[in-house]
């Protein structure tokens, strides 16, 4: 089974489900895209969110994919469904799997949430971890600015650790949450402020680890694990700027990446 896996993201906080991947799935190929032109998604609405996800699902189709991840937070709560019903095939998000590693890591019930307008009004981590478990107490909260901050590289420092600060003034406030999901996946990037702001008595969940879990079980029940012995060549597309990617692409990493591509996705059907 030679064909890669296919990751999405507005653009460039799924490399850190990508990351993940590479790291439980170190024979497996992937090709990644990074709608980084038209990050934010977290704004946008609904139809759009759809729309601009199609496209780079269509991109992706063209190159033979036999499964795709969508590490997109915002993408996963507006796409997730229709995709699964459309692609022939398996699909999954990073909800789900956040949800489900939240659920195991919380002792008292009580859990945050924080990811982009979109996901926090689509009410997907609510209802995911309500349905798992009824009784829990889930505390939703929009962060607008922190992905875009993340895209220009803002990690560390005063005006990240202001941004944070400011925002998180209601998961602080609450005092009980001692589990808080990073329903984002540019989010993981800024995790050490968050944490500081948060405190250390709050477990910090980001769904790349249970998204990389999930993906390998997926594949396996398929039998479309790879099975022989190599070192993949991975392949990265941005519809934004190289640069950028680059930069950000190397703190995750630690490393440049391989094969990296500008390319233009408007307009494109599945
Ligand atoms: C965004 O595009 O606004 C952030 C990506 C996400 O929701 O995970």
């Amino acid at each position: 089974m030679d064909r890669a896996i296919g990751v999405i993201d507005s653009g460039v906080g799924g490399l850190t489900v990508a990351h993940e991947l590479m790291r439980q799935l170190p024979k497996e190929r992937l090709i990644y895209l990074g709608d980084t032109a038209r990050c934010p998604y977290g704004p946008r609405s609904e139809a759009e969110v759809k729309q601009f996800t199609g496209e780079m699902v269509a991109f992706l189709m063209e190159k033979q994919i036999k499964m795709l991840v969508i590490a997109c937070n915002t993408a996963t709560a507006f796409a997730l469904e229709d995709l699964q019903k459309q692609l022939d095939i398996p699909v999954i998000g990073v909800i789900q799997p956040g949800a489900r590693a939240a659920i195991k890591t919380t002792v008292n019930g009580h859990i945050g949430v924080i990811g982009t307008e979109g996901t926090v009004r689509s009410e997907a981590y609510p209802n995911a971890l309500k349905r798992i478990k009824e009784e829990l107490d889930v505390t939703a909260l929009a962060c607008p600015l922190f992905a875009p901050i993340v895209e220009r590289g803002i990690l560390t420092g005063p005006e990240a650790e202001k941004v944070v600060n400011d925002s998180l003034g209601p998961i602080k406030a609450h005092q009980r949450i001692d589990t808080l999901i990073l329903g984002c996946t540019h989010y993981p990037l800024l995790k050490g402020t968050i944490q500081k702001a948060v405190g250390d008595h709050v477990a910090i969940i980001s769904s790349g680890e249970e998204t990389a879990r999930e993906t390998s079980t997926i594949l396996d029940v398929h039998g479309l694990l790879y099975k022989g012995d190599r070192t993949p060549r991975h392949a990265f597309y941005t519809t934004g700027d190289l640069e950028i990617f680059t930069n950000i692409s190397r703190k995750i990493f630690n490393s440049s990446v391989e094969h990296l591509e500008s390319v233009t996705i408007e307009h494109a059907v599945i």
